[in-house]
């Protein structure tokens, strides 16, 4: 089970003049009652549909059963998908398969495939990775809830030609698309061409979708125990029906980030795991806290231009990048740190030889001791400077633990967002962005618009 320790949220913890009395924490947790009411109420109205995700063994049985057949049949899975359609499933695929996975050899996989995430349509990194993948052994999971995203279609249509050039009318084997049940071109390709494929829940958003069949699929092709992952989650869901706030992790972290970013100015909310292999995480973390809560109108429809800006660190990398500024900079952060206490594998730090003495303090650790010190050592040298930091301590990173982690972020956006007063499910600022792409790029029914710098004003 994950454990939050909040108590360096907290003034009598910290330098006496920032962070929270006990009496606001009891203050929160007394409106606590109306958040989790409203929450309550929204999810019976079918808005907090990713809480369903835990119990969906039908849809896990089937993704097991595609898994187990064609998914075996091919040594590389290519994922081509964005935002909320790529960034879980990475953070799923790093934290949970073993490092350096594509360059492992088959015995040292288990003979599961290779797998790769292209997210972006730079041609530079599209086109490097189809040189190096044979199209004759790969499976693409095209992942789109919208079916209709311009960098995945363009990717799927690039792929799908370098398919055809393989393999001509047997390229459709090599496909399967994750996306709407009913809409979206996506959906109208698969039926017309006879392509395999999952669907997304309509009730779940893109960045709430990790443990549907998007996160699910490439993951049991790379061997992730997918049920134990949602057994995980399902443990974060019932720790959230307390009504407790202090019993209620999900909800006690949203509180404070929530309470700290409006009422003592700390705007940006770090998330620093102390594990190279949950750094995707933390970029999975930072586009869930960004697009869910920065919005420009609250649930009447006032203007509230609100929002935290969630920041993605690493330590004890970035000790020695940002942490300066952590600690010395304004008083406008809070940082989240995550502890993993067995790493799996740790490295002991030999001795031997004619060590000079400011070095003899390292042999006869380890390499996970090192890194533990360290991210203990930060919160307490935060702490002292009167700087707000709060860590999610996980016994180790199982599929059980990490998808516990997963839900307990979702949920605790999804109580942020009544905190805020927003919809987090939505994301209307992207739209103006999309629709000057389809002018720019000739779509029909979008105007042309001046969307270069304008001209005369370069340095
Ligand atoms: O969270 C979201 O809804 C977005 O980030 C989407 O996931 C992203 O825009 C990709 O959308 P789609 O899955 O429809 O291609």
């Amino acid at each position: 089970m994950i454990k939050l320790s909040y108590g360096r949220m907290l003034q009598d913890a910290l330098d006496g003049t920032h962070g929270f009395t006990r009496q606001r924490l009891a203050e929160l947790a007394k409106r606590f009652g109306a958040v989790q009411a409203e929450v309550r109420q929204r999810r019976e109205a079918g808005e907090y549909g990713f809480y369903d995700l835990v119990d969906q063994a039908e849809t896990v049985r089937g993704i097991r059963g595609f898994a187990e057949g064609l998914g075996q049949a091919h040594d590389h899975v290519l994922v081509l998908g964005i935002g909320g359609s790529a960034l879980g499933v990475k953070a799923v695929l790093n934290a949970l398969r073993k490092p350096a996975w594509n360059e492992l050899d088959d015995e040292a996989r288990d003979f599961y495939p290779r797998l790769t995430v292209l997210e972006n349509v730079d041609p530079g990194t599209v086109a490097a990775a189809l040189r190096r993948i044979d199209p004759r052994r790969v499976l693409v999971n095209v992942i789109s809830k919208s079916g209709g995203t311009a960098e995945t279609m363009a990717q799927y249509l690039v792929v799908r030609a370098w398919l055809e050039e393989a393999m001509g009318p047997a390229a459709h084997r090599h496909l399967v698309f994750t996306t709407d049940p009913a809409r979206g071109a996506l959906r109208e390709l698969a039926q017309r061409e006879k392509i395999a494929t999952l669907s997304v829940p309509p009730d779940v958003g893109g960045r709430y979708s990790v443990l549907s069949p998007v996160g699910l699929l490439p993951a049991a092709l790379v061997g992730v125990d997918i049920e134990a992952l949602l057994a995980g989650a399902r443990a974060a869901v019932q720790r959230a029906e307390s009504d407790d706030l202090l019993r209620n992790p999900a909800a006690l972290y949203a509180a404070l980030l929530w309470a700290a970013d409006t009422t003592l100015g700390a705007r940006i909310h770090v998330l620093m795991p102390y594990a190279d292999h949950l750094k995707e995480f933390a970029e999975w973390y930072r586009q869930l806290w960004a697009e869910s809560l920065g919005k420009r109108v609250d649930r009447r429809g006032e203007p509230v231009h609100t929002g935290p800006t969630p920041v993605g660190a690493v330590g004890a990398t970035d000790q020695h990048s940002q942490v300066q500024l952590f600690m010395e900079g304004p008083f406008d952060k809070v940082l989240t740190f995550i502890r993993v206490e067995d790493l799996g594998e740790d490295v002991p730090i030999p001795g031997g030889g004619d060590l000079p003495p400011d070095l003899a303090y390292l042999p006869g650790h380890t390499l996970g001791e090192l890194l533990r010190a360290e991210c203990d050592a930060t919160s307490a040298a935060l702490a002292r400077m009167g700087r707000m930091n709060m860590t999610l301590r996980l016994p180790a990173v199982t599929a059980e633990s990490f998808g516990e982690a997963l839900m307990f972020f979702q949920i605790a956006t999804g109580y942020a967002g009544v905190w805020y007063g927003i919809n987090p499910f939505d994301q209307p600022g992207v739209e103006l962005g999309k629709k000057l792409t389809f002018a720019a790029m000739g779509r029909p029914g979008y105007e042309p618009e001046e969307t270069a710098a304008p001209a005369g004003d370069e340095a």
